[in-house]
This record gives structure tokens, sequence and C-alpha cells, in this order.
């Protein structure tokens, strides 16, 4: 982390936690490949801290990390740490090769969870916090210390919890409202109470962390903003455990659109990445963004009453506070078609994110070809689906190749498939309720995976009868529950492939069971 970013006094520093915090939240979970992809992105957004993940959660936590570690240039990486040796030892080892590390460890100071969850006592936390403090220095001179609860717990033992941190080494003090139990006008207090109490709080940055619980997350990190906090942790469309946590493009537009209000202060966010950014993560994970969704949802811009339509043709500013293209919304225009060759499909990936190796270019592009023979109009949309499809949604033993159905009126719905299952060929035919089911019954002839389907859903990507139907599957066995996405023109190849996609994901957690399950925090 430079010293001019944090000593700048007008300078909020935007730490992501999309990849940790965002990520363990159901539904959430991305592969290694995608969490390079997004990391990558989320560098040119510009966020001043990405939290990559939580190095001794599992093996591929770790070797995430350190992928991501590697790869970046300008972007401080973080991983998150409890505050055993251990844990500080796994995180100090996953970002050895950062050009800027920062490890980030917590542990929880109110007394519900001391009681409750650590079965400790405050002295003995206050123990925790220091050596935990002292190792990660011995790792790296940028050290982030989270009071987990801290909304929650006793304000002056929080005073001798961050003192404690202080004193050790650290240089960003963390105030997690982990719960989202807070409230703004409360948040603002105890940050201004910590500021003027924890001595040598003037040579830190006070750091929020807000949770969505009672809708309050965005307002309360605004608050505590107000109150000189200067790092606002956050994900991309506010996902996160329950609620989620604070929408980074909310905060960061507030801050723009209101610097009368906000006295100035900015991010070092390049807004017109907000959209892109956006639009990425919703088709990586496969979770639309809710359509009514500030900033980033699809109706965000959209004027439907005829009175507003009338004010904005005339003067945008009427019912416009922000300009769609501030965010980097593009008008839904044409972008390719049949004749677009591999230049054009380059560049228009390079600009939505997408920065392909050579052989999953090939591949992409191949799908490309394939989709404009089908599809006249190719929109942003359509690339994005497809690029999830080609290069995120085919890892794993099976993969849809051939699906033919029969189905009608009077006819019982009828699937033949052939599954390539670690690349040999098998084939299955089976009848349903419907087409969707037949083939669903199909596939699972195959794989034989035992598991039950909780939801599905189809959506068309963009308009026009030749859009492609996007299909999200939702499957689950002994309490993992996992989703899987594909697309296509043709919505029962959509559903068979977000059907194998869930499969696939399914089989690969059940093949880490015991030795490497995730855990969350
Ligand atoms: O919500 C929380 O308290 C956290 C901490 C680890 C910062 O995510
Ligand atoms: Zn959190």
């Amino acid at each position: 982390m430079s010293d001019s970013k944090r000593g700048d006094p007008k300078r909020i520093l935007i730490f992501d936690t999309t990849l940790r915090d965002g990520e363990q939240s159901p539904g959430c979970s991305m592969n290694l490949k995608e969490k390079i992809t997004l990391a990558r992105q989320l560098e040119r957004l510009g966020v001043d801290i990405l939290e990559a993940g939580f190095p001794i959660a599992s093996e591929g936590d770790f070797e995430s990390v350190k992928a991501i570690a590697d790869s970046l240039e300008r972007t401080c990486v973080a991983g998150l740490a409890r505050t055993s040796d251990a844990d500080i030892d796994r995180a100090g080892e996953a970002l050895a090769k950062a050009r800027h590390p920062r490890i980030h460890t917590f542990i929880a100071t109110s007394d519900i969870h001391l009681e409750h969850k650590l079965r400790m006592g405050r002295e003995q936390v206050l123990e925790e916090v220091d050596r935990a403090v002292r190792r990660a220095r011995g790792f790296t001179d940028d050290v982030e210390f989270s009071a987990e609860d801290a909304t929650r717990t006793d304000w002056d033992y929080l005073v001798q919890v961050f003192k404690a941190a202080i004193d050790a080494g650290a240089t960003t003090l963390n105030v997690p409202d982990t719960v989202g139990y807070t409230t703004p006008v409360e948040y603002h207090e105890l940050i201004r109470y910590l500021r003027a109490h924890v001595p040598g709080s003037d040579d830190v940055i006070f750091s929020l962390h807000c949770h969505n619980d009672l809708g309050l997350a965005v307002a309360n990190s605004l608050a505590a903003v107000q109150a000189g906090a200067r790092q606002v942790e956050c994900t991309v469309n506010g996902i996160g455990e329950r609620a989620g946590n604070t929408a980074m493009e909310e905060v960061v537009m507030a801050l723009k659109t209101r610097p009368d209000h906000y006295e100035g202060l900015d991010t070092g966010i390049v807004t017109t990445e907000i959209y892109p950014t956006s639009r990425m993560l919703s088709s990586i994970i496969g979770i639309p963004v809710q359509p009514n969704k500030a900033i980033v949802g699809d109706n965000a811009f959209a004027h439907e009453a005829g009175i507003h339509q009338h004010g904005v043709l005339n003067a945008a500013i009427t019912y416009e506070i922000m300009t769609p293209q501030s965010i980097g919304r593009p008008s839904n225009e044409l972008v390719l078609g049949k004749h677009s060759g591999r230049h054009a499909f380059r560049d228009r990936l390079a600009e939505l994110g997408y920065d392909l190796e050579d052989a999953e270019f090939q591949k992409a592009f191949k799908r490309f070809k394939d989709l404009a023979d089908r599809k006249k109009s190719i929109y942003n949309e359509d690339l994005e689906a497809l690029v999830a499809d080609s290069v995120g949604r085919q890892e794993g033993r099976f993969a849809l190749a051939d699906l033919v159905i029969t189905s009608g009126t009077f006819a019982t719905p009828t699937a033949t498939i052939e599954l390539q299952v670690d690349g040999e060929p098998h084939k299955a035919t089976a009848q349903g309720d419907g087409p969707v089911d037949a083939v669903f019954k199909a596939i699972t002839e195959v794989t034989q995976t035992k598991c039950e389907l909780e939801q599905y859903q189809v959506k068309a990507i963009t308009g026009g009868m030749d859009a492609q139907g996007e299909v999200t599957v939702t499957i689950s066995d002994e309490g993992r529950r996992v989703i899987g996405h594909g697309a296509h023109t043709d919505v029962i190849v959509a559903s068979g492939r977000a059907y194998v996609n869930a499969i696939n994901k399914l089989e690969w957690h059940k093949s880490r069971r015991g030795s490497d399950e995730p855990r969350g925090i």
C-alpha cells in the first residue's frame, strides 16, 4: 500500500472482499481460473486492496490466493488468517510473491463470541491479538487487524484490543459489523469514539466492514466514512454471507455523486469499469443482479413513466443523478455478427475484461462462430455467457457431447444423450415428464449422481426471437448445494449443459470431502 494513498486525507481506500467474504456465500463459489479472471478485472477497476481468500481454509483457497498474489501488479493482495501461528504462516506463504502483500488477521471480541465460540477470557484475546499481529509483521509490514463482531463489543474493551494491535504493529484497524446489527448513527459514534480513545489512532487507518442483515450496510459504511474511517471493505454487487456485504458500486457512486455532502472524499475506482465488473461477476457465479439494484440493476437507468421519459429526453439532469456512461454501461447496440473476425472478437472480449489464453480463445471463437450461425445479432450479454460457458463451465469429469429429444402433444418426451466421461463417450436414453426431465434422467443414468433438483430457472439473455436461453439449476446432495449454468439458443441444450455443469461441481466437492473441505468463517 503506497504511502501517498494512505497519506491523502481525501482518499477512501477500497478493500474488495468479493473473492473472500463474497465467495464464501452459498452459490458464489468460483474455480481458480474464474477467480484469476475476476481478480484481473478488479485490478482494472482500481481496487486498492483485494482480499483473495483464506489460505488455511483449503488447498484450493491457498492456491488461488497464491496465484492472484503472483499475478497482480499494482494491487495490494490480502490473505485472511485467524490468530493461530498456522493460519498466519499459511497466509504469509501464499502471499510470498505478492508485490504488495497484506496479512489480515482477526479474532472475535464481543462477550457473546468469547463465551459461546472462543471460550476465552478478555485477557487471553488481548494476548492472541498481540502474538498474531507480531507474527504477521514477520512476513510483511502491511498488517490489518479485525475485531470480529466489533459492533456488539464493549467499547472500552475494543479500545484495549485496538491498542494491543497497534502496539504489536498493525497498520489498519477494521471494525466489522459482522452480523449486520448496527445503525448509521451508532456506527458513526463508534468510529469517532475509537479514533478519539485508541492511543496511536492517528497513525493507522480505520476500516469498516458491514453486513447487510438489516439492509443498512451501505448507509452504515457511509456513516463510518463521515466519522473518519478511510478504508471501505465491500464486494461487487454486494454479494456475501446471508444478506451480503456493502455493495462497492453503491458506496463509490454515492461519494462520486455527492462530493458536496461527503466533503470531496473520493476513491481510486475507475467508475467506467463498474458495470463490466458487475456483469463479469454475475456471469461467472450465475447469480443475476436484481433488476432494481442500485447502479448496476437492469432498471437502474430505465425511465418507464411517460413524464420521466419526457423530462429525460429534454434534459437528462431532470431525473438522472448520474449517467449510465459514467459506470460503463454500454447502450445495447449490436456488437458482433456472423462476419466478425478474430480481431473484433478478441477486442470486444478485452473490453469486457476477458483476456483469454490462446487455447481458450480458440475454443471461445469456435463457439462464437457456431452461435453466429444460429443468431443474427450477438450482444455483450451473449459474449459473457459464451465465455463463461467455454472457459469456466467446461471443467470437470463430464461434458455434454450430443443431445436429441422427441417431445410433443401426444409423444412421451424421450432424450438420448452422449456424455464424455473422462474423455470417453457414453450414451443413454430416458423418458421423462417433459423434455428437460428426460434429459436430466438420461444424464443421471450415465453419471450415476445421487442428487436432488432444488431449482430450475430459464431466462432469455437478450431480447429477440433468436435470443439465447440461460438456464440455472440448483442441485444438492447431503447438505451440499451447488448451482450450474448453461446457455444456448435451444433451452433444452442449455438445460443439459447447466445440469452437467452442476454435477461436475458436486463431484468436485465430493472428491475433496474430508481432506480439503473449504471452511468459511
Ligand atoms: O464479517 C466479519 O467480521 C469478517 C471479518 C473476518 C472481517 O468477515
Ligand atoms: Zn464479513
